[in-house]
């Protein structure tokens, strides 16, 4: 059973030009996509930069304005909602960035940055208050002196890690995870990965993980949706998407992982341009004439694609 259902979503935004400053034309950030979150999975959003996952991140939480479609949450519209600040779904379904030290406030200390929801959202004696920030930390794997610190004296792991501590303190089904480890050392995203994996499993949390890694989406997430130009080319499990790859744009992007073979420089460019090649010949078959992704149709039980243009269908 989903707890969440988002429904043809579209985010657009207004591009003002000529000497009237008048609307001249209209980007299409999000531009109909529809997902079903059911607890305890993660759900992994990927494409290449632009292609409208953090809009759509942002969208479902409610920090960006969605112009048309749904969020449903617990059976409740919740769409354009942030503002009732202490609805359940608020409690329930957090956010953490890419950037965790922009979005820590840089001049409170870290109790009480790691306070805040709690006060929003849980009715607790300052004594429990103070009990429940110094279990988080525990939880985040920080030292109990983390509390009296400030954001800048802390790594960007360890930032994330305060960041992670904040979005759990409320208990919440859900979290949005926009590219958390992007910016941080390969062997600081191993870490913070596998413990968003250990905290999954200790809380049954969902979650939203953005990304633009394939990789980090694989070993994260049980479903995956693949994202271009605002819209899904292909909806399906790990497996589906991984082994069973459909549409021309996944491939695509799956064959753009680094290889580890060692062919020889020369070889591997003569290849890379005879893939290029034959995938500009195949779009226009996966495209509409304003290469908008055409509707995704069922393939299988959990297997979604986009559909091709009723010409002969490419494979690779
Ligand atoms: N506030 C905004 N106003 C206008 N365009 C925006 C705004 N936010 C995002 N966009 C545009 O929407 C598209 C999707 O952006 P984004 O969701 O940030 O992509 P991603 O996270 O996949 O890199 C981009 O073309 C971006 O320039
Ligand atoms: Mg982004």
């Amino acid at each position: 059973m989903s707890f969440m259902v988002i429904q043809d979503l579209k985010v657009h935004y207004p591009v003002r030009g000529g000497i009237f400053n008048q609307v001249v034309d209209t980007i299409r950030a999000v531009d109909g996509i529809s997902m079903e979150f059911e607890s305890g999975k993660a759900y992994g959003l990927v494409g290449e930069s632009g292609c409208g996952k953090s809009t759509t991140g942002r969208a479902i939480i409610g920090l960006e304005k969605i112009t048309s479609g749904r969020v449903i949450y617990e059976g409740v519209n919740v769409t354009n909602k942030r503002t009732k600040r202490k609805s359940s779904f608020n409690r329930d379904v957090q956010m953490i960035f890419q950037d965790a030290h922009s979005s820590l406030n840089p001049r409170k200390r870290v109790r009480d940055i790691i306070a805040e929801p709690i006060q929003n959202f849980l009715k607790l004696s300052l004594k429990e208050e103070e009990r429940k920030i110094s279990e988080l930390l525990e939880i985040v794997g920080m030292p109990e002196d983390a509390k009296y610190k400030y954001p800048h004296e802390f790594s960007g792991g360890q930032k994330q890690r305060l960041g992670i501590a904040r979005a759990i303190a409320t208990n919440p089904k859900l979290i949005i995870a926009d590219e958390p480890v992007s910016a941080l050392d390969l062997s600081v995203q191993a870490q913070i990965l596998n413990f968003m994996k250990d905290i999954q499993r200790e809380f049954g949390l969902s979650y939203l993980f953005i990304s633009h890694d394939l990789g980090v989406v694989k070993h994260m997430c049980d479903y995956i949706s693949i994202m271009y130009k605002g819209r899904f080319v292909e909806s399906g499990t790990k497996n589906d998407i991984y082994n069973n790859p459909q549409h021309i744009y996944t491939k695509r992007l799956l064959s753009a992982i680094p290889q580890v073979t060692p062919i020889g420089r020369e070889r591997r460019k003569r290849e890379r341009i005879k893939i290029e090649n034959y995938y500009q010949e195949q779009y226009k078959n996966y495209f509409d004439e304003n290469e908008r992704v055409l509707d995704l149709i069922p393939i299988s039980n959990t297997h979604h694609v986009a559909a091709t243009l009723p010409m002969q269908k490419g494979g690779i």
